[in-house]
């Protein structure tokens, strides 16, 4: 039977990135960010600027999207868009265009889970992606979230582990800040330990359960750390950046792959899928490939620009539901936090 062809506007507003893009059966016609610079000024996002950003940003954003996809707003077929978790104000903007955009189009709305979208973006069709077979392990690592999911079907998953304190992407962040680092700091992290000694200086992991995460004692381990170096050596931070860096990597990815190891040992599960901002990493890709051939591994790592926060994902989550008319009501609300 010929696939009936299908177009899909997905609007994503969960955080700091205003995106939208179309999806037609599965393949991405566009992807378009609108990626917030005022919070640079902060070291962080600021909730309210970035409420009042998106307002700016989602029409032309949108447009943007179309007119890349060379389609017409009358060619869609429905509108998904980001329901939760995330940052309500943010939530609100993206939910309330695309509840009104439905209704003036008469098309149906779907609501996506931002989390299940992150995994879900493997299944993009896009060039350089290789889709997961069920069942596998997901890790989402980002500058707001950090989770090992088993997903046994595209809406079948289970959260095995989680942070219990920040994200991944923020102790990348703050320890970054601690070095007098701009934000978002991680990639400049990663682009010092490249030249570091990773075993130059030793900072002890959080012990949580097994496949949990923690990453606030480790940043006040860094900030004692640089406090105490930095009184006997005035320059130490400027002198010894890769080293720093480099230890400070170390740790994380070495961190990040032991859960992977105990979640591999859990579920028997070798095929591993990761997203969000923080798999662009040096560290964690090689840390993938090397396990691939000490572990047997199957390792999948999505296109960039569908591991940041992007609005193909959650398309992509739309496609899935709009082929099981699994359509939301215009009564449905934002969630600043939100289960599977
Ligand atoms: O997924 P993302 O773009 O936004 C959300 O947090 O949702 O992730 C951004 C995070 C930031 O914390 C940033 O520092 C981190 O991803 N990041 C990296 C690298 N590139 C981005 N962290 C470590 N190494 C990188 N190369
Ligand atoms: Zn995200």
């Amino acid at each position: 039977m010929k696939k009936e062809s299908i177009y899909i506007l997905g609007i994503e507003s969960s955080c700091d990135d205003t995106a939208a893009a179309v999806l037609h059966n599965g393949k991405i016609l566009s992807n378009v960010v609108a990626t917030q610079k005022i919070h640079e000024e902060y070291g962080g996002v600021v909730p309210e600027l970035a409420s009042r950003a998106h307002q700016q940003n989602i029409v032309p954003v949108v447009h943007q999207a179309l007119r890349l996809a060379n389609i017409d707003k009358k060619d869609v077929n429905a509108i998904a868009f980001t329901l939760g978790p995330g940052l309500m104000g943010s939530l609100l903007v993206g939910a309330s265009f695309s509840k009104s955009l439905a209704m003036g189009l008469a098309i149906p709305l779907i609501e996506v889970n931002h989390m299940q979208a992150h995994i879900l973006a493997h299944f993009i069709e896009a060039e350089g992606q290789t889709q997961p077979s069920f069942p596998f392990l997901a890790l989402t690592i980002s500058g707001g979230h950090t989770q090992i999911v088993q997903v046994n079907d595209y809406f079948d998953m289970k959260i095995l582990g989680e942070t219990i304190d920040d994200a991944v992407g923020e102790a990348f962040d703050k320890s970054a800040k601690i070095l007098g680092l701009p934000y978002p700091g991680g990639p400049f992290i990663d682009r010092y330990a490249q030249l570091g000694n990773p075993k130059a200086y030793l900072f002890t992991k959080p012990k949580v359960g097994a496949m949990d995460f923690s990453f606030s004692g480790l940043k006040t381990a860094i900030l004692y750390f640089v406090q105490n170096q930095t009184k006997l050596h005035p320059n130490f931070v400027e002198e010894n950046i890769n080293d720093i860096c480099a230890s400070i990597q170390f740790t994380i990815v070495s961190y990040l792959m032991d859960k992977l190891k105990n979640a591999v040992k859990h579920t028997g599960i070798k095929e591993i899928a990761i997203g969000g901002g923080v798999s662009a990493n040096s560290g964690i890709r090689k840390a993938l490939q090397d396990a691939e051939e000490k572990y047997g591994w199957k390792t999948h790592i999505p296109r960039f620009e569908f591991c940041t926060d992007n609005a193909a994902m959650i398309a992509m989550v739309g496609e899935l539901k709009y082929r099981k008319s699994d359509f939301s009501s215009l009564d449905t609300s934002s969630k600043a936090r939100m289960q599977f």
